[in-house]
């Protein structure tokens, strides 16, 4: 099993650096190697995706990525900006599946934002397609018209081929779960979503145990809030998914604690947590590692189908949660107040 391991930018190295030391702790042979990507590929190599960082994570059997991003690249041309890396990596791979699992573990239900009682038992799996919608239709960009002013534009389309594929997805991992397939669009006012819609209603035919529902994206972002347990798998296009799981991650205490999986048709995949590179607390050695983590154990699950070290990883995190070990972003009264790498070396302690 070969890993490559690419930190990114801001807290990226930190987190990375805690999900490395668990995975090295399992001792079961990965063999990891590390590539600059973001503006660490952009300082390193003048371009946000390196070709040596692509070719490393095509020649591997995974990919591990911290995050990318900071406010000084935020004048770069659009090319030459940390987050079209990460784009053209998700393209590149063809990572069109990803599952972002908002999962509360029962030790956090008073970190979060809302009741104890609205988020108790909460275990909801978005699968938000990647590599299509507005992020990547043609035409796009800033142009001026005739009268002098500036107009930009960005395109929401959609194949159906595209939407067929991740469609399966959500079917195939609501068979494994509670049956349940909310998807997610806005048929009223976009005919993108109205032909996902209707792929997703086609889809459902092959899957006549699971029962599908269909909600507008405005409703879903408000029930998410007001009753997040009606949902089993949610499946949305790149936008509202990127939306809707950020959304979602606070219900689970922190975005912090929301991991990832970006899977191609044959579960090739790249694992990162939700979040982005905070630049805000980037180098102080506070920040959550456990999405992260969490994403290292997605990778052993999806890519090495290795589901005994998967549980493992989520077991250990669970236990360093109940012995109170809480990052800044989690913490409540009375637990034991920890930075990024030791929250990693109370998961390492765990397993
Ligand atoms: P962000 O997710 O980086 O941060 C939002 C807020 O959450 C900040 O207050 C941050 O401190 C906090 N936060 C995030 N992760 C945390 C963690 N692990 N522990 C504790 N607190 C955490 O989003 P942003 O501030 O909007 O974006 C910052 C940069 O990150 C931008 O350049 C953006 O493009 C990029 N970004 C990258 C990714 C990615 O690489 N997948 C995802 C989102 C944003
Ligand atoms: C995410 C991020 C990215 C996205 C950005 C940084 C390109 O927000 O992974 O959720 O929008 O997909
Ligand atoms: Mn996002």
């Amino acid at each position: 099993m070969k890993i490559a391991v690419l930190p990114g930018d801001g807290i990226g190295p930190e987190i990375v650096a805690q999900a490395v030391k668990v995975l090295n702790a399992l001792n079961i042979g990965i063999e990891m190697e590390e590539a600059p990507i973001g503006g660490a590929g952009y300082e390193a190599a003048g371009d946000p995706l390196p070709e040596a960082t692509l070719a490393l994570a095509k020649s591997s059997d995974a990919v591990l990525l911290g995050a990318v991003g900071d406010w000084k690249y935020d004048k770069l041309e659009r090319h030459l900006r940390p987050e079209r890396g990460l784009l053209r990596i998700r393209k590149e791979l063809n990572l069109f599946a990803n599952l972002r699992p908002a999962l509360l573990y029962p030790e956090l239900a008073s970190a979060s934002t809302l009741k104890p009682e609205v988020v108790a038992g909460l275990d909801i799996m978005i699968v938000r397609e990647l590599t299509g919608d507005i992020y990547f239709g043609q035409p796009r960009g800033i142009s001026t018209l005739e009268n002098g002013e500036r107009e930009g534009i960005n395109t929401m389309r959609y194949s159906e081929s595209e939407i067929r594929r991740i469609a399966h997805v959500a079917f195939g991992i609501a068979m494994k779960r509670n049956k349940k397939v909310c998807s997610v669009d806005k048929a009223n006012v976009l005919e993108t979503t109205e032909l996902w819609r209707q792929v997703m209603i086609e889809v459902a035919k092959e899957y006549p145990e699971v029962e599908l529902s269909h909600m507008y994206v405005d409703n879903a972002a408000m029930q998410l809030i007001r009753a997040p347990k009606q949902f089993d798998v949610m499946v949305t296009g790149n936008i509202f998914g990127d939306i809707l799981s950020d959304e979602a991650s606070m219900l689970t205490g922190s975005i912090g604690m929301l991991p990832s999986a970006s899977l191609d048709q044959n579960n090739k995949g790249m694992y990162e947590p939700s979040h982005g590179s905070a630049p805000d607390i980037a180098g102080k050695d506070i920040a959550n590692p456990l999405a992260t983590i969490l994403s290292a154990a997605m990778m052993l699950r999806y890519s090495f189908n290795d589901e005994a070290n998967a549980t493992r990883i989520e077991n250990a995190v669970k236990k360093a949660l109940a012995e109170g070990y809480r990052t800044a972003d989690i913490y409540t009264d009375g637990c034991r107040k920890v930075g990024c790498a030791a929250m990693g070396d109370a998961v390492v302690a765990a397993l």
